[in-house]
């Protein structure tokens, strides 16, 4: 298959053209705020299932499904708890998905057989006049292959599914980097199932008793069933050390020995230790955010036998920056 590239900004079919694939049961991927998403119509479900092929996802994680208003939001659930009322006028448009009672309205390999269903209104313009021109609900994860890093550019996403798929929206890199924050809002209280754009910390704000999800399966239920995987991976074994600058050099010393190790920092650690290669993170976690899976995807074997990375404050997007390279290392020293 042919893939067809449209660039947004010097293209003024390309939203069209691209929502027209869509309503014919094409794959195509567009730009959010957050990464890169894979879309197809969520109500068409052999649309559905091309998604599954072309990411060679697991069969039993479901999709987000994106809209682009609140009414179209409300119209794929049975009933919205008053928390999430708030929540919704205040987050959205924005990275939040939130997990609601679905009235079935959706193709079932959307939703995977949960009786809920995980939507979410973007922020990014093009990705708003995107689903407004489509018509339909797009069900959409974020356009890599499975396993790898997000898609923060366009290019990520050529690279994964470059003949795979018949399109993608070309805008740039998208500006948060970093997933949606998802939100289970069936119970009587919220749980943040996966930290994201929308932090814990605002969230609490607003509404006092929301709870984190501490392991996946917790109570024998897995309630997102797509955190159980390993994600993320770049293709260099990456390690996360928490720690001083001194636990990181010590960690550093031994294996560069016999390694070429890639050590990834912040701004301030950097100045204190040696390595074969230093990369910087950012100067704060905004910027790490999004450039984190840039980062990730930049490393080759052959270049680099090891990434060591220095783990970060588990604040605001901190949470889901470490949530991230939690399931990106194949070892954790802490
Ligand atoms: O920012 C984002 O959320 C991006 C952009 C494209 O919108 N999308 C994205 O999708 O990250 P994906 O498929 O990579 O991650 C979706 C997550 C998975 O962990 C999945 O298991 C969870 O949402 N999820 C989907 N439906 C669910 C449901 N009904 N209940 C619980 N978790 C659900
Ligand atoms: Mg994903």
């Amino acid at each position: 298959m042919q893939t067809k590239r449209w660039y947004v900004k010097e293209n003024p079919k390309a939203i069209t053209e691209a929502a027209e694939l869509i309503k014919a049961g094409s794959l195509v991927a567009f730009p959010t705020e957050t990464v890169y998403g894979l879309g197809a119509d969520a109500t068409n479900q052999q649309a559905v299932h091309k998604i599954f092929q072309a990411k060679n996802r697991p069969q039993d994680n479901p999709l987000i499904v994106h809209v682009p208003t609140k009414e179209d939001l409300k119209d794929l659930t049975t009933e919205i708890p008053a928390y999430t009322e708030r929540l919704i006028d205040l987050f959205t448009p924005g990275p939040i998905t939130f997990v609601l009672p679905s009235n079935g309205k959706c193709a079932n390999n959307v939703t995977k057989g949960l009786a809920t269903i995980a939507v979410r209104i973007p922020q990014h313009p093009v990705a708003l006049e995107f689903l407004r021109q489509c018509k339909v609900p797009v069900a959409a994860p974020s356009a890599n292959l499975s396993g790898k890093p997000s898609p923060t550019s366009a290019e990520h996403v050529w690279g994964d599914l470059q003949g795979k798929i018949a399109g993608i929206l070309d805008d740039g890199s998208a500006t948060l980097g970093m997933e949606s924050t998802v939100i289970d809002c069936t119970g009587k209280t919220p749980i943040i199932l996966r930290p994201g754009g929308i932090t814990y910390e605002q969230i609490k704000k607003v509404v006092h008793d929301v709870s984190t999800l501490r392991h996946v399966n917790e109570g024998g239920v897995v309630h997102s069933p797509g955190m159980k995987y390993k994600h993320y991976a770049p293709d260099v074994p990456l390690w996360l050390v928490e720690g001083s600058p001194a636990t990181l050099q010590e960690v550093i010393d031994t294996q560069s020995a016999s390694s070429h190790v890639s050590v990834l920092v912040t701004h301030e650690t950097m100045r204190e230790i040696t390595a074969d290669q230093i990369i910087p993170l950012g100067n704060n976690l905004e910027e790490i955010a999004s450039r984190l899976y840039d980062l990730l995807r930049s490393f080759k074997v052959g270049e680099t036998d090891l990434i060591i990375c220095e783990g970060l404050p588990k604040i605001g997007i901190g949470r889901a920056v470490m949530n991230r390279l939690e399931k990106a290392a194949v070892k954790h020293i802490h």
